[in-house]
Protein backbone atom coordinates (compact mmCIF):
# COMPACT_ATOMS: atom_id res chain seq x y z
CA UNK A 1 0.00 0.00 0.00
CA UNK A 2 1.03 3.70 -0.68
CA UNK A 3 0.08 7.15 -0.12
CA UNK A 4 -3.33 7.46 -0.58
CA UNK A 5 -6.84 10.15 0.00
CA UNK A 6 -9.65 8.11 1.81
CA UNK A 7 -13.18 9.65 1.52
CA UNK A 8 -15.25 9.35 5.21
CA UNK A 9 -18.41 8.17 3.49
CA UNK A 10 -20.48 9.80 6.83
CA UNK A 11 -23.35 9.21 5.08
CA UNK A 12 -26.90 7.97 6.81
CA UNK A 13 -27.78 5.74 4.22
CA UNK A 14 -26.44 3.33 1.43
CA UNK A 15 -29.03 5.23 -1.25
CA UNK A 16 -27.20 8.98 0.21
CA UNK A 17 -23.81 7.06 0.08
CA UNK A 18 -24.14 5.33 -3.55
CA UNK A 19 -25.87 8.82 -5.01
CA UNK A 20 -21.90 10.28 -4.08
CA UNK A 21 -20.08 7.95 -5.01
CA UNK A 22 -21.71 7.95 -8.43
CA UNK A 23 -20.26 11.41 -9.26
CA UNK A 24 -17.18 9.94 -9.44
CA UNK A 25 -18.39 8.10 -12.59
CA UNK A 26 -18.18 11.06 -13.99
CA UNK A 27 -14.39 11.27 -14.06
CA UNK A 28 -12.41 10.11 -16.85
CA UNK A 29 -11.33 5.99 -15.26
CA UNK A 30 -7.21 7.67 -14.64
CA UNK A 31 -4.79 5.16 -12.91
CA UNK A 32 -2.28 7.42 -11.63
CA UNK A 33 1.07 5.50 -10.31
CA UNK A 34 2.12 6.92 -7.24
CA UNK A 35 5.22 5.26 -5.58
CA UNK A 36 5.42 1.38 -6.29
CA UNK A 37 1.21 1.46 -6.63
CA UNK A 38 -1.84 2.57 -8.89
CA UNK A 39 -4.82 3.85 -7.86
CA UNK A 40 -7.63 4.47 -9.88
CA UNK A 41 -9.03 7.68 -9.20
CA UNK A 42 -12.28 7.26 -9.98
CA UNK A 43 -12.82 4.45 -7.72
CA UNK A 44 -11.70 6.15 -4.41
CA UNK A 45 -10.56 3.99 -1.12
CA UNK A 46 -13.72 5.03 1.42
CA UNK A 47 -14.29 5.17 4.54
CA UNK A 48 -17.18 3.01 6.32
CA UNK A 49 -18.15 4.66 9.98
CA UNK A 50 -20.43 3.43 12.42
CA UNK A 51 -23.28 5.53 11.19
CA UNK A 52 -23.22 3.68 8.03
CA UNK A 53 -22.47 0.02 8.87
CA UNK A 54 -24.83 0.26 11.72
CA UNK A 55 -28.00 1.61 9.39
CA UNK A 56 -27.16 -0.41 6.51
CA UNK A 57 -25.27 -3.67 7.81
CA UNK A 58 -22.44 -6.12 5.79
CA UNK A 59 -24.09 -5.25 2.63
CA UNK A 60 -22.84 -1.73 2.69
CA UNK A 61 -19.11 -3.12 2.23
CA UNK A 62 -20.43 -5.97 -0.29
CA UNK A 63 -21.48 -3.23 -2.42
CA UNK A 64 -18.57 -0.93 -1.95
CA UNK A 65 -16.20 -3.39 -2.81
CA UNK A 66 -18.10 -5.26 -6.02
CA UNK A 67 -18.10 -1.16 -7.33
CA UNK A 68 -14.47 -1.58 -7.25
CA UNK A 69 -13.50 0.50 -3.74
CA UNK A 70 -10.99 -0.38 -1.53
CA UNK A 71 -12.97 -0.01 2.02
CA UNK A 72 -11.67 1.19 5.07
CA UNK A 73 -14.22 -0.30 7.81
CA UNK A 74 -13.70 1.84 10.66
CA UNK A 75 -15.66 0.37 13.57
CA UNK A 76 -13.19 1.11 16.44
CA UNK A 77 -13.45 -1.90 18.27
CA UNK A 78 -12.79 -1.64 21.71
CA UNK A 79 -14.20 -4.88 24.33
CA UNK A 80 -12.47 -7.80 26.07
CA UNK A 81 -10.23 -10.17 23.79
CA UNK A 82 -12.23 -12.55 23.22
CA UNK A 83 -15.05 -10.75 21.91
CA UNK A 84 -12.73 -8.78 19.52
CA UNK A 85 -11.41 -11.52 18.17
CA UNK A 86 -14.31 -13.20 17.01
CA UNK A 87 -15.86 -9.86 15.93
CA UNK A 88 -12.38 -9.48 14.17
CA UNK A 89 -12.75 -12.61 12.34
CA UNK A 90 -16.55 -11.56 10.89
CA UNK A 91 -15.26 -8.27 9.84
CA UNK A 92 -12.65 -10.39 7.79
CA UNK A 93 -14.66 -12.41 6.03
CA UNK A 94 -16.25 -8.95 4.49
CA UNK A 95 -13.24 -8.90 2.43
CA UNK A 96 -12.38 -5.16 4.12
CA UNK A 97 -9.24 -3.48 2.98
CA UNK A 98 -8.82 -2.02 6.22
CA UNK A 99 -9.96 -1.85 10.06
CA UNK A 100 -9.46 -0.63 12.96
CA UNK A 101 -9.50 -0.94 17.18
CA UNK A 102 -9.16 1.41 19.70
CA UNK A 103 -5.26 1.27 21.23
CA UNK A 104 -6.86 1.98 24.94
CA UNK A 105 -7.73 -1.80 24.43
CA UNK A 106 -4.47 -2.97 25.58
CA UNK A 107 -1.79 -4.75 23.92
CA UNK A 108 -3.52 -8.46 25.02
CA UNK A 109 -6.82 -6.75 23.14
CA UNK A 110 -5.34 -6.17 20.07
CA UNK A 111 -3.17 -9.35 19.78
CA UNK A 112 -6.59 -10.94 19.73
CA UNK A 113 -8.12 -8.83 16.83
CA UNK A 114 -4.86 -9.74 14.54
CA UNK A 115 -5.28 -13.32 15.56
CA UNK A 116 -9.51 -12.72 14.17
CA UNK A 117 -9.16 -10.84 11.57
CA UNK A 118 -6.50 -13.44 10.15
CA UNK A 119 -9.08 -15.85 10.11
CA UNK A 120 -11.44 -14.15 9.05
CA UNK A 121 -9.18 -13.21 5.83
CA UNK A 122 -8.15 -16.44 5.52
CA UNK A 123 -9.30 -16.63 2.16
CA UNK A 124 -8.11 -13.63 0.91
CA UNK A 125 -4.83 -13.11 -0.78
CA UNK A 126 -4.41 -9.56 -0.02
CA UNK A 127 -4.91 -9.62 4.00
CA UNK A 128 -6.46 -6.14 5.29
CA UNK A 129 -4.60 -3.70 7.38
CA UNK A 130 -5.49 -3.91 10.92
CA UNK A 131 -4.57 -0.30 12.54
CA UNK A 132 -5.25 1.16 16.01
CA UNK A 133 -7.04 4.72 17.27
CA UNK A 134 -4.54 6.76 19.61
CA UNK A 135 -6.60 9.65 20.57
CA UNK A 136 -9.31 10.84 18.52
CA UNK A 137 -8.52 13.93 17.07
CA UNK A 138 -11.62 15.43 18.39
CA UNK A 139 -9.73 14.74 21.66
CA UNK A 140 -7.49 17.60 22.57
CA UNK A 141 -4.65 17.52 25.88
CA UNK A 142 -7.09 19.87 27.75
CA UNK A 143 -9.58 16.88 27.75
CA UNK A 144 -7.48 14.33 28.03
CA UNK A 145 -6.29 15.67 31.38
CA UNK A 146 -9.30 17.29 32.66
CA UNK A 147 -11.78 14.57 31.62
CA UNK A 148 -9.80 11.64 30.74
CA UNK A 149 -7.43 11.78 34.12
CA UNK A 150 -4.22 11.04 31.52
CA UNK A 151 -1.89 13.36 33.19
CA UNK A 152 0.86 12.91 30.33
CA UNK A 153 1.52 15.31 27.58
CA UNK A 154 -0.80 14.53 24.73
CA UNK A 155 1.90 13.18 22.19
CA UNK A 156 3.60 11.06 25.02
CA UNK A 157 0.46 8.99 25.69
CA UNK A 158 -0.28 8.96 21.42
CA UNK A 159 3.82 7.60 21.68
CA UNK A 160 3.17 5.27 24.27
CA UNK A 161 -0.46 3.82 22.11
CA UNK A 162 1.32 3.43 18.85
CA UNK A 163 3.93 1.61 20.72
CA UNK A 164 1.43 -0.83 21.73
CA UNK A 165 -0.14 -0.96 18.24
CA UNK A 166 3.43 -2.07 16.50
CA UNK A 167 4.17 -4.79 19.92
CA UNK A 168 0.83 -5.90 19.34
CA UNK A 169 1.84 -6.66 15.52
CA UNK A 170 -0.49 -4.26 14.38
CA UNK A 171 0.21 -1.74 10.91
CA UNK A 172 -0.18 0.88 11.87
CA UNK A 173 -2.21 3.37 14.03
CA UNK A 174 -5.06 6.05 13.30
CA UNK A 175 -3.61 9.58 14.41
CA UNK A 176 -3.68 13.32 13.66
CA UNK A 177 -1.28 14.07 11.34
CA UNK A 178 0.68 16.48 13.90
CA UNK A 179 1.45 13.36 15.33
CA UNK A 180 2.91 11.32 12.20
CA UNK A 181 6.24 11.70 11.92
CA UNK A 182 6.80 11.45 15.81
CA UNK A 183 5.24 7.61 15.64
CA UNK A 184 7.27 7.19 12.33
CA UNK A 185 10.47 7.89 14.32
CA UNK A 186 9.18 5.63 17.29
CA UNK A 187 8.07 2.84 15.38
CA UNK A 188 9.44 2.71 12.13
CA UNK A 189 8.32 4.20 8.56
CA UNK A 190 6.56 1.20 7.65
CA UNK A 191 4.85 1.09 10.46
CA UNK A 192 1.55 3.19 8.43
CA UNK A 193 -0.21 6.68 9.83
CA UNK A 194 -4.10 7.33 8.79
CA UNK A 195 -4.26 10.63 9.60
CA UNK A 196 -8.57 12.06 9.56
CA UNK A 197 -8.87 16.24 11.06
CA UNK A 198 -7.96 16.87 7.55
CA UNK A 199 -9.56 20.63 6.53
CA UNK A 200 -8.23 22.01 2.88
CA UNK A 201 -7.14 25.79 3.80
CA UNK A 202 -9.91 27.67 4.28
CA UNK A 203 -12.62 24.65 5.76
CA UNK A 204 -14.24 24.92 8.64
CA UNK A 205 -12.87 22.82 11.70
CA UNK A 206 -16.01 21.43 12.94
CA UNK A 207 -15.59 19.53 16.12
CA UNK A 208 -12.13 18.15 15.34
CA UNK A 209 -9.45 20.09 17.36
CA UNK A 210 -6.44 19.20 15.40
CA UNK A 211 -6.64 19.75 11.91
CA UNK A 212 -4.20 20.05 9.10
CA UNK A 213 -4.18 20.50 5.44
CA UNK A 214 -3.31 17.92 3.13
CA UNK A 215 -0.03 19.59 2.30
CA UNK A 216 0.71 19.33 5.62
CA UNK A 217 0.00 15.78 6.02
CA UNK A 218 2.15 15.00 3.30
CA UNK A 219 5.05 17.17 5.01
CA UNK A 220 5.07 15.26 8.55
CA UNK A 221 4.86 11.53 6.32
CA UNK A 222 1.09 10.37 6.83
CA UNK A 223 0.59 7.61 4.74
CA UNK A 224 -2.76 7.88 4.49
CA UNK A 225 -5.17 10.98 4.83
CA UNK A 226 -8.84 10.24 5.89
CA UNK A 227 -11.03 13.27 4.93
CA UNK A 228 -14.67 13.74 5.43
CA UNK A 229 -16.52 16.98 4.99
CA UNK A 230 -14.00 18.60 3.06
CA UNK A 231 -14.90 16.49 0.09
CA UNK A 232 -18.28 15.35 0.99
CA UNK A 233 -19.60 18.78 2.33
CA UNK A 234 -18.76 20.45 -0.90
CA UNK A 235 -21.14 21.53 -3.79
CA UNK A 236 -17.92 20.21 -5.66
CA UNK A 237 -17.12 17.01 -4.16
CA UNK A 238 -14.48 15.84 -6.85
CA UNK A 239 -12.59 19.04 -7.51
CA UNK A 240 -12.07 18.87 -3.68
CA UNK A 241 -11.15 15.22 -3.86
CA UNK A 242 -8.68 15.99 -6.11
CA UNK A 243 -7.18 18.75 -4.70
CA UNK A 244 -6.69 16.68 -1.54
CA UNK A 245 -4.98 13.93 -4.24
CA UNK A 246 -2.73 16.67 -5.18
CA UNK A 247 -1.98 18.27 -2.39
CA UNK A 248 -1.61 14.93 -0.49
CA UNK A 249 0.27 12.69 -3.10
CA UNK A 250 1.37 15.69 -5.84
O1 LIG B 1 -15.50 15.18 8.30
P1 LIG B 1 -14.13 14.86 8.85
O2 LIG B 1 -13.03 15.01 7.82
O3 LIG B 1 -13.84 15.54 10.16
O4 LIG B 1 -14.23 13.27 9.15
C1 LIG B 1 -13.18 12.56 9.77
C2 LIG B 1 -13.54 11.11 9.83
O5 LIG B 1 -12.48 10.41 10.48
C3 LIG B 1 -14.81 10.80 10.61
O6 LIG B 1 -15.44 9.70 9.96
C4 LIG B 1 -14.31 10.36 11.99
O7 LIG B 1 -15.15 9.41 12.59
C5 LIG B 1 -12.96 9.73 11.63
N1 LIG B 1 -11.95 9.72 12.70
C6 LIG B 1 -11.48 10.86 13.31
N2 LIG B 1 -10.54 10.80 14.30
C7 LIG B 1 -10.02 9.63 14.66
C8 LIG B 1 -10.49 8.45 14.05
C9 LIG B 1 -11.44 8.54 13.05
O8 LIG B 1 -11.92 11.94 12.95
N3 LIG B 1 -9.06 9.58 15.56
Amino acid sequence: MGKDVIIACDFASAEETIRFLDKFNKIRSEVVRCDDITVSVSRPFVKIGMELFYSEGPQIVRTLKERGHKVFLDLKLHDIPNTVKKTMQVLGAYGVDMVNVHAGGGIEMMKAAKEGLMLGAARFADKPKLIAVTQLTSTDEATMHNELLIDVPLAEAVRQYALNARAAGLDGVVCSAHEAADIHMACGMDFLTVTPGIRLAGDSAGDQKRVMTPADARDQGADYIVVGRSITGESKPIDAYQRCRSEFIG
